[in-house]
């Protein structure tokens, strides 16, 4: 497996949790597992082992020293190559002035090659090459090339591509091609053309053996205009290797049972401990501590994909209106885009009941996770989303707009009958948003008794790796009967 991210060595959303956990349910389902990534600036050397191996892309680039370390106690290995120029800096794919890296083609072609050459010198075959998203989209057509080419370590290899966000692409100039060492016949061969530029993330979905994405409704999504980003006539015309597989929840990180980041540990049987941690949160927040009203809480990389504008543009938000009319706390822990930072300071300074912190704070996320009555989500689009993952499984109630993943895991409440994990809207306005949390709220005061159902109910949806992993599996056999040319054995 390659990444450019990998929880906990380096994350920026939801990428590097699905990442790690899925490499340690095949590892510990027994599966040989090694998984590359870079070794970033803030992955502290010291904490790692030097493998003494180096490795190269094979044409003239400096090579990369290989450190290692288990991934956790799963019996799978996670290599980082670590080469100063490249991935020696702040950041993963940017930093505030340069939010994309110009040399990040380069930064991540040499990552898969690399992760081709350390098979090569471990003397190690892989049955499978599994890459996510753009930047190792390039892996599926260097194992292409060296099954092609009948390399002997890569014969019967191959390969398989996941999409955990179809709106990011690596879409750089044409020019960049030359220096990922293809020949120049592969630009359009391999369908890295794309309106006169490269896009990797094309070129991945082209060649790969088999194709996946995070979870069933945005299988069907990204095959139709409306969110396939310009790809979907691409992905029609491989829907027959494309699966949706849903992401899991890691409940060695995340389970307010044993979390160790939150005020007191509950579970679905007794949550009395969620009231301390409500608490816990308010105060970090510098709200008033109050267990009387409804706390309604975010976590989100503040990116229009997460309906930021809809939510928190200057005038027309739905959150000024939430916060001003509802009896109600609100509490935002996110970063990302300039502007709705700038707006959410504005907003806290302004609204007594409305309280942000701008960063990545891993441990205040759990803090929230748990303190939190309602989870809001109102995303554009949403491949799988975890944080409404991680929100069914601490009891606090997604309040969600049905796309994606979040259509696949949150069910609407039932005034009539109590039924439900979570609050649901179709719309994406200000509007949709104001009545569905007006909704949740209305409910938070007005039936307790369901909120509390709902709250156990959710805590026992079970979203597990490991049914996750079998999933994968299966896709990777068809993948494997494809690149090998035997007959795919339907059911699986
Ligand atoms: P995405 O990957 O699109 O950002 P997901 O819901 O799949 O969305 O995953 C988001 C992950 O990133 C969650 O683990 C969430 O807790 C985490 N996260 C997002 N923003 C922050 C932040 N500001 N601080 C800490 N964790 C964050
Ligand atoms: C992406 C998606 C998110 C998904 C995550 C992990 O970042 O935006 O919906 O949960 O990847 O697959």
């Amino acid at each position: 497996m390659v990444s450019s991210e990998v929880a906990p060595w380096a994350k920026a959303g939801g990428l590097a949790d699905a990442v790690g956990a899925l490499a340690e349910a095949l590892a510990r389902a027994g599966h040989e597992l090694k998984v590359v990534m870079p070794r970033y600036y803030r992955v502290d050397r010291g904490a790692l082992e030097d493998t003494g191996l180096r490795v190269g892309s094979g044409f003239g680039e400096p090579d990369a020293t290989v450190y290692s370390t288990p991934l956790e106690d799963s019996g799978g290995t996670l290599y980082l190559l670590d080469r100063e120029d490249l991935y020696g800096r702040d950041g993963i794919y940017g930093v505030p002035g340069e939010t994309d890296f110009r040399d990040n083609p380069m930064r991540f072609a040499f990552l898969c090659r690399g992760a081709l050459d350390l098979c090569r010198q471990l003397d190690w075959e892989p049955d499978v090459a599994h890459a996510h998203d753009w930047p190792t989209a390039l892996m599926p057509v260097l194992v292409a090339e060296a099954r092609a080419a009948g390399s002997p370590s890569f014969h019967k290899t191959a390969s398989v591509l996941s999409i955990h966000n179809l709106g990011y692409q690596g879409v750089y100039p044409a020019a960049d091609f030359a220096r990922l060492g293809l020949a120049p016949d592969r630009f359009d061969q391999a369908g890295f053309e794309h309106y006169g530029r490269m896009n990797l993330l094309k070129a991945g979905l082209t060649m790969a053996d088999a194709l996946s994405t995070v979870s069933p409704t945005y299988a069907r999504e990204i095959q139709t205009s409306d969110f396939g980003f310009g790809l979907d006539g691409l992905l029609r015309w491989r829907s027959a290797d494309l699966v949706g597989i849903l992401n899991g929840v890691d409940l060695g990180d995340w389970n307010p049972a044993t979390d160790p980041y939150i005020a007191a540990r509950y579970d679905a049987t007794d949550l009395t401990g969620k009231a301390a941690c409500k608490a816990a949160l308010q105060r970090e927040f510098g709200l008033p501590e109050n267990p009387d009203v409804p706390l309604v809480a975010m976590i989100s990389r503040l990116a229009d994909q997460k309906g930021i504008g809809e939510l928190f543009g200057p005038m027309y938000g739905a959150a000024w209106p939430i916060c001003s009319e509802m009896d109600l706390q609100f509490a935002v822990l996110g970063s990302g885009e300039a502007w709705c930072e700038r707006e959410l300071s504005i907003l806290s300074s302004r609204l007594p009941n409305f309280k942000a912190r701008v960063g990545m704070d891993e441990r205040l996320a759990h803090v929230v996770e748990a303190g939190a009555d309602f989870f809001l989500m109102p995303s554009r689009y949403e491949p799988c989303g975890l944080s409404q993952l991680y929100s069914l499984r601490y009891g606090t109630l997604p309040v969600v707009r049905r796309t994606g993943g979040l259509a696949d895991t949150v069910e609407n409440y039932e005034q009539a009958t109590g039924e439900g994990t979570g609050f649901v809207f179709d719309d994406l306005t200000p509007r949709s948003i104001y009545d569905t949390v007006g909704w949740a709220v209305w409910a938070w005061y007005n039936k307790g008794e369901h909120i509390d159902a709902m709250r156990k109910r959710a805590m026992g949806r079970v979203f597990s790796w490991d049914r996750a992993a079998t999933e994968y599996l299966a896709l990777y056999r068809r993948a494997i009967a494809r690149a090998r040319g035997e007959p795919i054995e339907e059911n699986e």
